[in-house]
């Protein structure tokens, strides 16, 4: 699926997904997206209030430090450069990238690194930014990982958790929002590489992964 950019615009015509204010003329295959999804969980807006609310708590936390922001490829993009843009502080960002799920719906446990970060931690104040914590067995290893290369401290903030999937307890200093256990994608979130580039977030209709 491919969003085109707004030109001249015929009519638009309300979707069939709550809060998928799309008009359909600007979706290439806009149909097989929206029969893809259940429904929208939370809008653009939504996010974008949501991640400024985070930005002004890391502000306030972090005062007076130098924080170094880690994005979690590839899901953590979108969260990442709108939470960038939003801090008001002084950061500088890096990016890891591990994988986990594969194109499946759950967490295997093995994590492997796949990118690693090019900034040494040792004294440095860390924030992990992810899209989604699910299991919590990529962030509980990751944060023990991180903490293991001396860094002054090691927290996390994500955009959506799911508390009803966790598997094991970790410490989560930021969370946008608590979310029911349903496979979510957009705003950086996927199934088999698909609907990254949307720009809210919604449920999978289960036909899709079952
Ligand atoms: C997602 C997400 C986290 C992980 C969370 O990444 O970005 O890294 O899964 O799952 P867990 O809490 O069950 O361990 P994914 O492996 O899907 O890769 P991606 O970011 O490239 O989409």
């Amino acid at each position: 699926m491919a969003v085109l950019s707004l030109g001249k615009t015929a009519a638009c015509r309300p979707s069939r997904v709550r809060g998928f204010d799309y008009p359909q003329e600007l979706l290439v295959d806009s149909h097989d997206v929206q029969s893809d999804l259940k429904h929208v969980l939370y809008t653009k807006e939504d996010i974008q209030r949501r991640v400024n609310e985070l930005a002004a708590e890391i502000d306030s936390d972090y005062a007076g430090r130098d924080l170094l922001i880690v994005g979690v490829l590839k899901g953590a993009v979108m969260v990442m450069a709108d939470l960038a843009r939003a801090l008001h502080s002084h950061v500088t960002m890096d990016w890891m990238a591990v994988s986990s799920y594969g194109s499946g719906t759950q967490s295997s446990g093995v994590v492997r690194i796949l990118k690693d970060l090019e900034t040494d931690l040792m004294g440095k104040h860390v924030l992990i930014v992810e899209d989604i914590i699910d299991s919590g067995l990529t962030l509980s290893w990751l944060k023990a990982n991180l903490l293991s290369r001396g860094p002054a401290s090691v927290e996390i903030c994500t955009l959506l958790r799911k508390p009803e999937a966790a598997k094991v307890n970790i410490d989560v200093k930021y969370v946008g929002y608590n979310i029911p256990n349903e496979f979510v994608v957009g705003y950086g979130l996927d199934f088999a590489e698909k609907y990254r580039n949307l720009d809210f977030i919604g449920t999978l209709a289960p036909h899709v992964y079952e």
